[in-house]
């Protein structure tokens, strides 16, 4: 039988081991709350790649300190935070795994202490900060800092960029209808709406020419959010403007009650791959080898990406390899237990 799970996936420059991809996962672990890498991130990350792991996503990491979404997140807002970084990256490649960063700004759910900043001045909840609706040098000042991040990226030896325009974070409010109330060229029609992802990617790639993923929430579980055909057209404007794969995910625009099984995001990400003919990954409650198996085999995605079950188990791919009947080579200092 063929095993989809275990063959390599080239993209650019940069050759994966395998279609299994660690989704990032905020570890609120930056004790000092100064967005520095502690000995927690080497070990939690390393620990994955000697799990067999192809590709590491490190958690959504700040571009400036007031895109935080708690002021224990890991940041890329200043030069210093770069060797940090680099030391996560040194841990991942022993093993052969490739590194990836997801670059993120929280906008109105940040919480923090000081003044946040939104497209429009509007709470995502009661118990939420009211943001500042963000001006053009604001706008200005937040894509700089996306191109800045993404040069800081490359000196840390990251292999892939990931920004992160999902789950109601910024990139996702200025996408979306039900968030983005702007009566200027940032607001609006879709077209107004993409413009802020559009200058932030031209922002990205001054700096950056290797493999750029990005993560959008495909569903916004509310009947004035966008549609799929909204997606399709954000994801064919994103492969033109040169993004290599869409990572779909969904909600977090607004509060919605989300009843989730297994799998349940996968639609999305087939139903963008399929209308905008750009390679996606898929994630959201997939946890076994043959579950992953399927997708790719039905073309429903080319990369599975894992959260939870990566928590559970940084030796999941050894698990779904014995699954499938894979004989998935190991750390040789692990032989006698493999
Ligand atoms: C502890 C934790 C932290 C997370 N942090 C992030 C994050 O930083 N960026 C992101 O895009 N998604 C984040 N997510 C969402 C996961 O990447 C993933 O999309 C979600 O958990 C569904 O996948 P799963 O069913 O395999 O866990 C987080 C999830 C968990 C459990």
């Amino acid at each position: 039988m063929k095993h989809k799970l275990f063959e390599p996936y080239t993209i650019k420059n940069i050759t994966l081991k395998n279609r299994i991809v660690m989704s990032p996962m905020c570890m609120y672990s930056s004790d000092n709350q100064d967005g520095y890498a502690q000995p927690f991130h080497l070990t939690h990350y390393e620990s994955r790649a000697a799990g067999q792991v192809g590709l590491i996503i490190t958690e959504a990491t700040a571009v400036l300190p007031e895109g935080r979404i708690s002021h224990e997140d890991l940041g890329i807002w200043s030069d210093e935070h770069i060797e940090g970084l680099q030391k996560i990256n040194e841990g991942i490649h022993r093993h052969g795994a490739k590194a990836g960063i997801q670059l993120a700004h929280a906008g109105r759910k940040a919480n923090l202490r000081d003044e946040i900043f939104a497209p429009s001045a509007e709470a995502f909840s009661a118990s939420m900060k009211v943001p500042t609706e963000m001006t053009k040098e604001d706008i200005q000042r937040t894509v700089e800092a996306f191109r800045e991040g993404a040069g800081r990226s490359k000196k840390a030896g990251f292999d892939v960029i990931e920004l992160h325009g999902a789950h109601g974070y910024l990139i996702n409010q200025f996408l979306s209808p039900l968030t983005n109330k702007r009566d200027d060229e940032y607001g609006g029609t879709r077209e107004n709406r993409y413009r802020f992802l559009r200058e932030t990617i031209e922002a990205v790639k001054q700096e950056w020419d290797g493999p750029l993923f990005v993560r959008i929430s495909g569903e916004e579980y509310h009947e004035d959010g966008n549609t799929m055909d909204d997606f399709i057209f954000f994801a064919r404007e994103m492969k033109s403007q040169g993004v290599d794969l869409i990572d779909v995910s969904s909600g977090g625009v607004v509060p919605a009650a989300i009843d989730p099984y297994p799998g349940y995001q996968v639609t999305f990400a087939e139903q963008i791959k399929q209308g905008a003919d750009i390679d996606t990954g898929a994630v959201g409650l997939i946890t076994s080898g043959n579950q992953a198996e399927e997708i790719l085999q039905n073309e429903r995605a080319d990369l599975i990406f894992l959260a939870r079950a990566l928590l559970r188990n940084p030796y999941w791919p050894k698990e779904a390899a014995d699954e499938l009947g894979y004989p998935l080579e190991g750390p040789r200092q692990y032989t006698r237990g493999w």
